[in-house]
């Protein structure tokens, strides 16, 4: 098949989270499976000094947006055969120093950004000359193209406009801007009502996808069910509710490319499931890295994460100021909203041979942590999948996992299924409930073989992007046959 996916991040080009680990696997992995792929996304700052290969295309965007025109160029790069990614050029938009926002606080006008990148989308599934058959978009941040599709399809000829998909990565995050901003689309007001575009009298570009996409999926079979709950739905339950026929809930995949523990260039060992001697040794230079006390004895609990209310970080405050007491270490790596970094900040300060905590964003380090460490936290009060719990699995470390979305799909407690048990899993969002788990975990640690058959099983568990990239093209087949 011939399929043109769209988002505002790809690995390795640009990141904020784990959307771009999973559009950049996916790419990869459908690539390799013989279709032809191209991925469209925004051409960011340091992107063409890192890929000097990068080639500007002979195309020119001019596009309508509200009352102004906006011009911008496309750059191509074709890092595998099959795959061609798009970068979309348009310096006063994207040639910034963060992908969304800066201290904390948007972009003033990301509804102008995105929507414009929304266009060049659309342009480019109407004109590249290999005539894209499905079009794979992702998140609010693109979530106006199936819109903008179907407006060309019913008034601009465009009749053969092909089917679209759309991935919600995170319903939390949806895209709402003030009414004046559907302007910017310069669609006729038939799309902005409440069973279309609008939310509460704003555009919501999320909904807008929801509505127009003809098929809808999200990163893991539970986050599918429970994003049509109230409690989950973010205020948008009933029209998934509407949709649910077109919904499917796909696990994201790992790409063992990226995330290896044998000829990793982030890892200063290497080690394998037969071989788990490197694990040991990446552990010592981790603590050293940090600057703990270096010891293979004492159990170090680590997380990668967003500081942001989603990842539980509140649950991890408030467990780890009750379990310090023990014998154990704990390392950090996050960035996000202010009042988190600075709590941890201060249990490092209290706690210095037991905490370190590094905020800013840290590819390498991220690795080593997920490798050096014995355990890896992750409470999260909604998890639409989560990839840190898998990467965990793949690198022999625990995961302590709260029983919602993709964290419940991935990982499998001994209360599940003892012989095949690879993580901890805690059900209530408590402070009480996820110190009890770490109370396991410390059992755990001093039960070496026990530990060991823990590690073995994660290490072996099938979390690849071709079953993943499978799932899609079943997906993708059933729309074009339609
Ligand atoms: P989310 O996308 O909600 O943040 P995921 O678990 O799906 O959660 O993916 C997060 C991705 O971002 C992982 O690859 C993780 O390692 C990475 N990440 C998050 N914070 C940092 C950071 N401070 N430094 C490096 N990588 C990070
Ligand atoms: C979102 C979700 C996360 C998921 C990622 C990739 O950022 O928060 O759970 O793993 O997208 O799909």
């Amino acid at each position: 098949m011939r399929i043109l996916l769209a988002s505002s991040e790809v690995q390795p080009y640009s990141k904020s989270g784990g959307l771009a680990d999973m559009v950049g696997g996916l790419a990869k992995a459908l690539a390799k499976a013989g279709h032809q792929v191209g991925v469209v996304t925004p051409l960011y700052r340091g992107i063409r000094e890192k890929f000097p290969a990068l080639r500007l295309l002979d195309w020119r965007f001019d596009m309508l947006l509200g009352a102004d025109r906006v011009q911008g160029g496309v750059s191509v790069l074709e890092p595998a055969d099959n795959l061609t990614i798009y970068f979309v050029e348009q310096p006063q938009f994207f040639d910034r120093r963060n992908l969304y926002q800066e201290n904390g606080v948007d972009y003033a006008d990301n509804a102008a950004r995105f929507i414009f990148f929304s266009k060049c989308v659309a342009n480019l599934a109407r004109y590249l000359p290999w005539r894209p058959e499905i079009v794979h978009v992702h998140d609010w941040q693109v979530g106006v193209v199936p819109m903008l599709m179907l407006d060309q399809h019913r008034r601009d000829g465009w009749s053969t406009a092909p089917p679209m998909c759309l991935t919600i990565h995170n319903l939390a995050y949806q895209g709402n801007f003030p009414r004046a901003t559907y302007a910017l689309t310069n669609l006729p007001d038939d799309y902005f009502h409440p069973g279309g575009a609008e939310f509460y009298g704003g555009l919501n570009c999320l909904k807008a996808g929801i509505v127009y996409a003809d098929a809808l999926t999200t990163v893991s079979p539970r986050y599918a069910r429970e994003i049509t709950t109230e409690l989950f739905g973010c205020g948008l339950d009933g029209m998934l509710r509407a949709r649910q026929s077109a919904l499917t809930g796909i696990l994201n995949g790992v790409d063992d490319e990226e995330w290896r523990t044998t000829g990793n260039p982030f890892l200063p060992h290497a080690y394998s499931v037969r071989n788990l001697r490197g694990k040991a040794a990446d552990k010592l230079e981790l603590q050293k890295e940090l600057g703990l006390p270096m010891s293979a004895d004492v159990p170090l609990f680590g997380t990668v994460t967003r500081l942001v209310g989603q990842k539980g970080v509140h649950l991890l405050l408030g467990a780890l100021e009750e379990m310090l007491a023990a014998d154990m270490q704990f390392v950090l790596l996050g960035s996000g909203d202010a009042p988190f970094e600075n709590a941890f900040q201060e249990l490092a300060r209290r706690h210095p041979r037991k905490v370190a905590v590094k905020i800013g964003f840290n590819l390498g380090l991220s690795h080593r942590i997920e490798a050096g460490c014995d355990f890896y936290l992750m409470p999260s009060v909604f998890e639409p999948c989560g990839l840190n719990q898998m990467y965990s699995l793949r690198y022999g470390t625990v995961p302590i996992v709260r029983v919602t979305g993709g964290l419940d799909d991935s990982v499998i407690d001994p209360a599940e299924d003892e012989a095949r048990a690879d993580g901890i899993k805690f059900a209530e969002p408590s402070v009480r409930a996820l110190a009890k788990a770490i109370r396991k975990a410390l059992v755990l640690f001093s039960d070496r073989p026990l530990l060991q058959h823990f590690r073995r099983n994660g290490m072996q568990e099938d979390f690849s992007v071709e079953r993943m990239a499978d799932e899609y093209a079943r997906v993708y087949r059933r729309l074009r046959a339609r």
